[in-house]
């Protein structure tokens, strides 16, 4: 199985070539071709850079601009052929390159190491994510958002425990999401802000004698800076750590949402209706229309967890720099990002299709006791009651109206002063589902008003 001819870009001090099992465990080709477009947008601005300080004559880098150009088509239009014996899509790249040009091929790779290429490569890589997650966000607040103008003044009940608490609007339910995925938008935009510094010309780990540019290539790369230690260059991950925890946050906070949908969908609850778009029926029950995205959304912290607890546990313990272990990083990072842009789109797609069910929200806003609240509150702010008090009054009441098989708003007068004599009629006021959400007017409170405010202030952040 061993191979007789060493291989072409390292194998100087070998006389053999690798097992084929070697070959086999060492090569990325298989997942790092996803990488091309960035490894030649990378090498295309060392070569422009290694011209400008006169490294290479213009000449060959203008060769090697024009061959990777061409390279760079090929892959696009697929007809490339990619070997697992280059192992990796830096040198498949710069293989193809000499194939095309010759010998001034041979002269890219002055003053640079794959370790630097490959941090440069796979952080643009990363970059894009993190904007293609930022674009995801936003359209999914966009999505909520409306859900919450429509319905700023819907009643539905709110939970603790998933038992009744207390009505809340289902506009203030909606804003909760906003909230947590400004939360999250923020966590990509703070981490694409850190992450953007240039490890290209760190070169293997110590940096280079050429007389390279390192502020040139890094802001033909949209960088804002060369990283400025060459070993944390080549050594450093954290940029694919902090996408895949922000990921992480963010596929929790989509699995809470599409656990509630999951819910509201059901014959139970029906607080919601998906679209056809977004539901599948079954195979045997003709009756079923399954929330199958919602379910699956549901799921996908289970990758997404999963590959940051497998490139934090890749990472751990790594001296410095670079270490063959980090080849290991890509593919955890590509599979999180696939997986958090479709859950982010269904979801989008979800929010926007969905109808709330009004009826059943606002009965089920009125059941459960859901304004014990706003009695016991009645009770202090009426008759100076201390809370405490107050609170085992209205447990009376509602123990009261649970024997007589009601809620609150149906005890008599009577029912009420047989409990606290002072009780008067205005209390029934108070024991209304809208009354109640209407005088939660505290900052940040489910009232209407406060609901259309906060819309209003996102639509302006969104601007
Ligand atoms: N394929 C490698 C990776 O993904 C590229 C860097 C290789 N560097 C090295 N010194 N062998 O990490």
């Amino acid at each position: 199985m061993t191979k007789t001819t060493s291989n072409a870009m390292w194998g100087g001090r070998f006389a053999a070539g690798p097992d084929a099992i070697m070959e086999a465990i060492n090569a990325s080709i298989g997942f790092d071709q996803r990488m091309a477009a960035q490894d030649i947008q990378g090498s295309r601005a060392h070569a422009a850079m290694l011209a400008a300080t006169g490294i290479l004559t213009s000449n060959d880098a203008d060769a090697i601009g024009e061959g990777l150009l061409t390279v760079l088509s090929e892959i696009e239009r697929g007809e490339f052929a990619f070997s697992t014996a280059l192992e990796d899509i830096h040198m498949n790249v710069e293989a193809r390159l000499k194939d095309l040009i010759g010998e001034p091929a041979g002269r890219l790779h002055t003053g640079r190491s794959r370790n630097d290429q490959v941090a440069t490569d796979f952080k643009l890589w990363v970059r894009d994510q993190m904007d293609a997650a930022i674009a995801g966000i936003e359209a999914l607040i966009a999505a909520f958002l409306a859900q919450a103008e429509a319905g700023a003044d819907w009643v539905m009940p709110g939970f603790t425990h998933l038992q009744t608490a207390q009505p809340v609007t289902w506009g203030h339910h909606m804003m909760a999401y906003v909230e947590m995925l400004g939360r999250d938008l923020s966590r990509f935009k703070d981490a694409r802000a850190r992450m953007n510094e240039s490890p290209l010309g760190a070169a293997a780990l110590a940096g280079t004698s050429f007389p390279i540019d390192r502020h040139m290539t890094a802001a033909a790369l949209g960088f804002d800076r060369p990283a400025a230690n060459s070993l944390d260059a080549v050594a450093d991950r954290d940029f694919a750590l902090e996408f895949l925890s922000s990921s992480s946050i963010c596929a929790m906070h989509l699995s809470r949402f599409a656990e509630e949908l999951v819910i509201w969908s059901s014959a139970q609850f029906r607080f919601v209706v998906l679209s056809d778009r977004f539901s599948t029926g079954s195979s045997i029950m003709p009756q079923k229309k399954n929330p199958d995205a919602a379910e699956l959304i549901r799921a996908k912290i289970g990758r997404i967890m999963g590959a940051m607890v497998a490139l934090f546990t890749v990472m751990k313990g790594l001296p410095l720099t670079y270490s063959k272990d980090m080849q290991e990083d890509k593919e955890q990072v590509f599979d999180a990002a696939d997986h958090l842009m479709l859950a982010l789109a269904a979801m989008e797609g979800m929010v926007r299709d969905m109808t709330a069910n009004r009826d059943a929200l606002e009965t089920a806003a009125a059941s459960g006791f859901s304004t014990a609240t706003d009695l016991a509150d009645w009770l202090v702010r009426t008759l100076n009651m201390p809370f405490r008090d107050a609170h085992h009054v209205t447990g009376s009441l509602v123990a009261l109206a649970e024997s007589k098989g009601c809620d609150l708003p149906e005890l008599t007068l009577a029912d009420m002063q047989s409990v606290h004599a002072l009780i008067s009629a205005d209390v029934f006021d108070v024991l209304g589902v809208h009354n109640s959400v209407a005088s939660r007017t505290s900052y940040g409170g489910t009232a209407p008003d406060q609901v259309r405010a906060q819309v209003a202030r996102w639509k302006e952040v969104l601007k």
